[in-house]
């Protein structure tokens, strides 16, 4: 026992160091003496309270000079970046030809997410800046931050938030830039871009107080793709997005993270094992199970722009671990070639309604069904409304034989309800291609107009009890229908239980709703007004539910119990501990009822664009 004692204090021991040379490079006490812009916060000395942020024009906001002193402190990294689609308008940067190719290229999520202020979807900057026909409009920098500091070290992040707090200036953080709602943006902000913290390490044997195995370590601006490649490379598998260029130590772990492994290994916020960040004060800490042990918790699942500047996580892995696929279409669109086409409306309902008795049986397989009900144009039978329905059902560590057979009595079903579908090919992988992130989501759809990224969409986890009897599995299923049929909208499920038991009993902020989940449903605008009120159903047969952060929609009415349920009043504590500044803001993050971005989409009701002055409630 006492050997085991200080075994286990010893490896605690080395899990403190940092993870990468970039975080051995910190601004020190010396350099801030004769420089207070850059001071680390002293409790002792609040700085005075302003019921706004600064704003370019005003008083209190940085000269050129004072900008310039910033950025020769920085060593120069210092950027002012002008919208990407500035090319496109009347003035010294306009290119026809680059233009063309934006227009062109606006729906690759790839070139948003590497671009220093970019993002996917558009409309959180109020559209100020898209690529357009029309040069003589203008151009301005909207929702979009003034400045950035593209962080190569811990010491320009230590730098950025300390001037952005003492300076009194919006300060917002860029990592992979997926976020559906802007939340990696601010108007008139300062923002630190991670996205150059991109060194990544895989550990055969790591251990702290409470793990020991394969660990990788993760830079603040790891990408889904660049993990993949270290994990194949070694045999090994880590939980990332479906979607290449997602941010794995920024939005993804801190809004709960779901992947194909989600129902056999849980989520990623499940398995961080450390964390360093810098607070809100600017020092750098280290979070794990035996430091800052409220700070761990809240990042696992308490939303990304909310409790510091993730520099590096370190995150389980698991031992290579295959995926055996296959998919199922089925639709009432007429084709020569496909038995499953050309269905009649209620058989296509009544070949849904198989597959949800099937959802259950997924989950607790380990396994993932991902689909999606499209509509589509049905020219030849125009009475028929186009519907079609496609699931892809994966099942980690299932053999191509262990797959045919878990799909047949689904086939059997469906079969019998009129859709003769055979067993579907099936593909045995051990590491998944991820999404290359083009076009920028499946169901995305443009605005009218001119190119403007418009992704809306809302988000409801669906618990077991919506499917585990016949009378609640048919209401689920009208529900559905409703949505689809009445409200004209476009459906994505995910089929899968990140249960307590699958994830290992983590004890973190991931919205206690993902552990009764069997269904994640996704709506999405397809052209309508959308308003928050179109997956109110949704809510109403999913009492006590929640909704997933990172796919959800702002403007979800009750959005404290939506995206953090019973963690709310814990998480509130823990960010007013580490941030009773208020510097680290973003939409529906923790805390930020008590400031309000005045941006052009008006807010509820409208969009919470993020293209104003933030002011205090
Ligand atoms: C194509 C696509 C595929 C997706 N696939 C999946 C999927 O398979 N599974 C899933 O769970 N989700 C998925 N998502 C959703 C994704 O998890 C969220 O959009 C997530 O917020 C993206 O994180 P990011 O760092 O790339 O984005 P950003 O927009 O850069 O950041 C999101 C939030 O995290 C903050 N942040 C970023 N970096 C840091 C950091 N280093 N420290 C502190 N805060 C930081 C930002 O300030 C912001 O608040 C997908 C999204 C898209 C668009
Ligand atoms: C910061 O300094 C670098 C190097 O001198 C320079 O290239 C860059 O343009 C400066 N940034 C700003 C915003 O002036
Ligand atoms: C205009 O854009 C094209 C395509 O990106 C580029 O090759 C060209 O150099 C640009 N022209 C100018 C004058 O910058
Ligand atoms: C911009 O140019 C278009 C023609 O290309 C014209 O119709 C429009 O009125 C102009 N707008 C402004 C603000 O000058
Ligand atoms: C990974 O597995 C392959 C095939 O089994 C083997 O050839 C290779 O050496 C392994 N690589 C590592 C880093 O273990
Ligand atoms: C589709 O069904 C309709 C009505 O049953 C039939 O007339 C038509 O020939 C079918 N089309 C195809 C392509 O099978």
């Amino acid at each position: 026992m006492l050997l085991y004692f200080f075994f286990a204090v010893s490896t605690a021991a080395t899990a403190f160091a940092l993870n990468f040379d970039y975080e051995n490079i910190q601004l020190t006490e010396a350099e801030t003496q004769d420089y207070p812009a850059i001071r680390f916060a002293d409790l002792a000395n609040p700085l005075p309270r302003k019921e706004c942020r600064a704003i370019p024009g005003d008083d209190d906001w940085p000269s050129d000079a004072d900008w310039a002193q910033f950025n020769e402190t920085l060593g120069g990294v210092l950027l002012k970046p002008v919208p990407l689609a500035a090319p496109c308008y009347e003035g010294a940067l306009y290119n026809a030809t680059r233009c063309e190719q934006l227009k062109r290229t606006w729906s690759n999520i790839g070139m948003h997410s590497n671009d220093p202020t970019s993002i996917m979807s558009q409309w959180a900057s109020g559209n100020t800046c898209v690529p357009t026909s029309q040069p003589n409009s203008t151009c301005s920098q909207g929702g979009y931050p003034v400045y950035v500091v593209d962080a190569m070290n811990v010491r320009h992040i230590q730098l950025a938030v300390n001037f952005a707090r003492n300076k009194n200036i919006r300060l917002v953080i860029k990592g992979g830039g997926h976020d559906f709602n802007g939340k990696s943006i601010g108007g008139h902000s300062l923002s630190i871009w991670v996205h150059n913290l991109k060194s990544l390490i895989y550990h055969p044997e790591y251990s702290t107080s409470t793990y020991s195995g394969r660990a990788v370590a993760l830079g603040g601006g790891t990408q889904a793709q660049d993990a993949r490649n270290l994990m194949s490379r070694n045999n090994a598998t880590i939980l990332t997005a479906g979607g290449a260029n997602v941010g794995l130590a920024g939005g993804f772990f801190q809004g709960a993270g779901h992947s194909g492994y989600t129902s056999y290994y849980g989520l990623a916020a499940d398995h961080v094992l450390e964390i360093n960040a810098v607070t809100a004060n600017g020092r750098l800490v280290t979070a794990n199970a035996d430091t800052n042990s409220d700070l761990f918790w809240a990042f696992r699942g308490g939303g990304g722009g909310t409790f510091g500047v993730v520099t590096s996580i370190v995150e389980k892995a698991f031992p290579q671990t295959a995926i055996s696929s296959g998919s199922i279409t089925f639709s009432t669109i007429p084709s020569r070639t496909q038995p499953t086409a050309n269905l009649t409306t209620e058989t296509f309902w009544a070949g849904m309604k198989a597959y949800w008795e099937y959802a259950i049986p997924i989950c607790d397989a380990g396994g993932l069904g991902y689909n999606f009900i499209r509509h589509g144009a049905n020219p030849t039978r125009p009475d028929v409304p186009g519907l079609t329905y496609t699931v892809s059902i994966s099942l980690p560590g299932r053999t191509a034989a262990e797959y045919r057979s878990f799909v047949r009595p689904l086939l059997e079903r469906l079969s019998e309800v009129g859709i003769p579908i055979a067993i579907p090919e099936i593909q045995t992988l051990v590491m998944p291609e991820l999404d290359s992130d083009q076009p920028s989501h499946p169901l995305a759809r443009r605005a009218p107009g001119d190119t403007v990224g418009h992704t809306l969409i809302a988000s409801r986890l669906w618990p077991r009890t919506n499917f585990d009897t016949p009378s609640a599995l048919q209401t689920s299923h009208l529900a559905i229908r409703s949505f689809v049929e009445d409200g004209g909208y476009d459906f994505h499920g995910m089929n899968y239980a990140p249960t307590l038991a699958v994830s290992g009993n983590p004890d973190n902020a991931v919205h206690p709703a993902f552990r009764t989940t069997v269904m994640h449903a996704q709506g999405y605008e397809v052209g309508a007004h959308w308003d928050g009120s179109n997956v109110i159903t949704w809510r109403d047969i999913t009492p006590g539910s929640g909704a997933y952060m990172n796919e959800g929609d702002m403007q979800e009415p009750d959005w404290k119990d939506s995206f953090y349920g019973s963690n709310y009043p814990r998480l509130l504590q823990v960010k007013k501990k580490w941030d009773p500044y208020g510097v680290f803001w973003a939409i529906s993050g923790v805390g930020s009822d008590e400031w309000v971005v005045y941006g052009s989409g008006g807010g509820r009701g409208g969009l919470y664009t993020q293209d104003g002055r933030i002011c205090r409630a």
